[in-house]
């Protein structure tokens, strides 16, 4: 039996903490486990974080393990290493399969039957390798994907544009990493097309910008690191309005990781593509228009992944 109040954590590091520390805030759960193998950190964060519920709501934190967590709405997994500066997400994938062999069977075996949402990187392989460690519905198996980079997007749009990064309807799509690309044929502002509405606002050279723009976002992660070595504010962020879409059964589009099934000629990985996410986890992907370009490069992102997760050994 599901408790619809409940959500269990797995990492307690930067991400794990932050996004904790989101989720007490945002008062969508009233009980958070908080697991780490590292279980004095675990205990730490839950009583450093259950400090502030009296500024929010209440909620019952506490550092826990598996069986803690079997009856879960939702268990977010943040464990693994983290990219050291220089370091792609795509090098730290052997040790985070590794770690996620040490985790996922340990949430098949309490029987979970929530939602799983996927954290660590490289996101796109450890989603699919959680999907195969767990037997759960690919449905149920949801990678954070580009949601963060397509926030990223959106904030770099609205200060470009002077305006709401909340009205730009723009995308990053593919592999959560280098192989990411922006769809600029589909983007707009407030129904307006993106180009239209860059003249409107005085920008004209549409390549210089969006060279530019595509490339601050792809490269943010590492700015990020080379100065403070890790991410996580963003990244919370992310998972919360996550959890927040799928425990209100939002059916918002978010461009999330899962398993694609023929959709844009791709199958067996996992890679973001706007998806309509709800209570029962993937609903369906939307199907947004491509062009040439952007399609070619979509297909060369599936490809580097596709590579990475024969080599990891995960078909
Ligand atoms: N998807 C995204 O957009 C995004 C953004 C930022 C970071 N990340 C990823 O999140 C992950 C965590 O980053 P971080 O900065 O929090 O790292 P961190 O080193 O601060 O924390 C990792 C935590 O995982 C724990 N851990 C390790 N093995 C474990 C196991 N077997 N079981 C339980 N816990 C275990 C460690 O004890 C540690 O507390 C990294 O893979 C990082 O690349 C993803």
């Amino acid at each position: 039996m599901v408790d619809n109040r409940k959500v269990a954590v797995v990492g307690c590091g930067f991400v794990g903490s932050s996004s904790a520390f989101a989720l007490m805030q945002s008062g969508l759960f009233s009980e958070m486990v908080l697991i780490d193998v590292d279980r004095a950190r675990a205990e730490g964060e839950a009583l450093d974080i259950s400090h502030g519920s009296p500024f929010a709501a209440p909620m019952r934190i506490y550092a826990g393990d598996y069986r803690d967590a079997a009856d879960a709405a939702m268990i977010v997994v943040t464990a693994g290493a983290a990219q050291k500066p220089g370091e792609t997400r795509l090098d730290l994938v052997n040790k985070n399969v590794a770690i996620y062999r040490s985790i996922i069977p340990n949430i098949r075996e309490v029987g979970f039957e929530g939602i799983l949402l996927i954290v660590s990187n490289p996101v796109d392989v450890l989603t699919y390798a959680a999907m195969k460690m767990s037997g759960l519905p690919e449905s149920r198996v949801i990678g954070s994907g580009t949601v963060l980079d397509t926030a990223r997007l959106q904030e770099a749009l609205g200060a470009h544009l002077g305006v709401d990064p909340r009205d730009v309807e723009a995308y990053i799509i593919g592999e959560h990493g280098d192989s990411e690309l922006a769809v600029w044929s589909s983007a707009d502002v407030a129904g307006v097309p993106l180009k239209d509405f860059c003249e409107m606002r005085g920008h004209f050279d549409h390549e210089q910008a969006e060279r530019r723009i595509a490339d601050e976002v792809r490269n943010a992660a590492y700015e990020i690191i080379k100065r403070k070595h890790a991410t996580y504010y963003g990244i919370a962020m992310s998972v919360t309005r996550l959890c927040t879409a799928i425990m209100r059964d939002e059916k918002c589009v978010l461009p999330v990781s899962s398993l694609m099934v023929g959709e844009y000629g791709l199958s067996d990985i996992c890679i973001s593509m706007p998806t309509i996410v709800g209570r029962d986890g993937i609903e369906c992907r939307v199907p947004i228009s491509l062009d040439d370009d952007e399609f070619g490069e979509l297909h060369r992102s599936a490809a580097a992944l596709s590579d990475v997760i024969d080599r990891a050994g995960l078909r």
